[in-house]
């Protein structure tokens, strides 16, 4: 399969960009970029966290940068990898007509990782998140027409369940219009789905809903910050406004990924929604704080579920704090965006992924060490190197040959 990976350079579509590599397949990677060299450093940067061992106290091996460089400048050259510059909320995903044509004679699968995860602007959701679905849409419906789609998987949220209050969701009961929700994020995900499904219910499409994805079970390196320091920041509170057996829908990346290639490339999958969840094996709120507390070396924080009301009002208000006092207001704002998700006790059923794939994510207690030692050594930030020259140089065929790609 030739697949179509939109948000190939955020934290997900990097996975999935270099599984489905891995896999052998063939990937054409929508990148925002002012210019081909953008793009490929761009796309670099994603798939740096993959290719090269995760990154100690000292610089970086630049035998390690190579490798890793000629990986990626060998998938360009061969045609496995192609990258197209676009924008998902623009007519024909604002590719040129060269990209437009590849991309129709090309692409048999595709992936849609965009989005903006902004939960706090309802503008920017509504303009990535729904535009984009939309137009990514009218691209599957139009390979669908050439006779040439296998697969379209559409990645959404288990935030789309809307509010809710201690419950295991099953898929079939997740997308609920007489629910309200949390914030712009969860409603447009919520439309973008419906949206999908009614426009695209003929086709081969697959909706998968990842609950907060956090860390990976088999590196300690991670790229995507904010959750992570969200929950040190609680785990180095005295008490906390939660109920302590509340569950943690937590899940990481690999898991997600993986299960997620594993869908887009099987033959026939029985259902069309997934949750990429912990569902009942989700951890409670004194597991995670426990172990992230004896690996802070801190004491456990105390819980004080009936502050939870003016726990949440004390986080907004810290939310909109400005000036010298900005510091305090990102993080309150930070808290303030997960405060729904840390105190709704939901969790989201993952028996059809298990059955179906084989893969069980790790539990977030046994895995959460080794992220939040990482994170704590590089100050929340992933150490990135500059592309290596090779993948800048790289010759990039106008196409890849042509195979028996068209879907029977
Ligand atoms: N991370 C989680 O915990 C989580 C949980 C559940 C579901 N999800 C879903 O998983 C998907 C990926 O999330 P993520 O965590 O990987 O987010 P991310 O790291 O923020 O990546 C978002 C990607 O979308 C791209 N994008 C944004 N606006 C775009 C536009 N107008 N045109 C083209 N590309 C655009 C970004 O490109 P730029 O690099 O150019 O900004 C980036 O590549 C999303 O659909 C999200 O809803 C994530």
């Amino acid at each position: 399969m030739t697949t179509l990976v939109t948000g190939a350079t955020g934290y997900l579509g990097g996975y999935v960009v270099e599984r489905l590599l891995a896999r052998g397949e063939r990937v054409v990677a929508l990148v925002r970029a002012r210019d081909d060299a953008e793009a490929r450093a761009r796309l670099w940067a994603a798939l740096e966290l993959h290719r090269t061992p995760d990154p100690g106290p000292g610089p970086r091996a630049p035998a390690d940068l190579e490798a890793a460089g000629a990986w990626l400048a060998g998938h360009l050259a061969a045609g496995r990898l192609a990258l197209v510059r676009g924008d998902v909320r623009l007519p024909d995903l604002g590719l040129d007509a060269a990209a437009r044509e590849r991309v129709a004679a090309e692409v048999t699968g595709v992936v849609h990782a965009a989005a903006t995860l902004n939960r706090r602007s309802s503008r920017a959701c509504m303009d990535v998140n729904l535009r984009g679905a939309l137009e990514v849409a009218r691209l599957v419906r139009a390979q669908a027409e050439r006779g040439r789609l296998r697969r379209y998987v559409h990645v959404s949220t288990v935030a789309v369940a809307g509010r809710r209050q201690g419950e295991v969701v099953g898929e079939d009961a997740a997308l609920d219009f007489a629910r309200s929700d949390w914030d712009p994020y969860a409603a447009t995900k919520k439309f973008a789905e419906h949206l999908t499904e009614r426009l695209l219910g003929d086709l081969p499409v697959v909706t998968v809903r990842p609950s907060i994805v956090l860390g990976d079970a088999t590196r300690a390196a991670t790229t995507q910050f904010d959750m992570a320091l969200a929950f040190v920041r609680l785990a180095q509170s005295p008490v906390l406004p939660f109920v302590p057996e509340a569950r943690l829908d937590i899940v990481p990346a690999d898991f997600v990924a993986d299960a997620l290639c594993d869908l887009h490339l099987a033959p026939a999958p029985r259902h069309r929604a997934y949750h990429l969840a912990a569902g009942r094996t989700s951890p409670t709120f004194r597991e995670v704080t426990d172990a992230l507390a004896r690996d802070l070396g801190l004491r456990p924080p105390r819980f004080a579920p009936a502050l939870a009301g003016p726990g949440g009002r004390a986080v907004a208000a810290l939310s909109r704090l400005r000036g010298p006092l900005a510091p305090v207001g990102r993080l309150g704002a930070l808290l303030d965006v997960f405060w729904p998700y840390l105190t709704w006790d939901v969790v989201f059923d993952h028996a059809r992924v298990v059955a179906e794939t084989g893969r069980t994510p790790a539990r977030f207690p046994d895995t959460c060490a080794a992220l939040f030692r990482f994170c704590r050594a590089h100050g929340f930030t992933y150490p990135h190197a500059p592309p290596p020259a090779a993948v800048l140089a790289a010759p990039a065929p106008d196409a890849s040959p042509p195979g028996p790609e068209a879907a029977s």
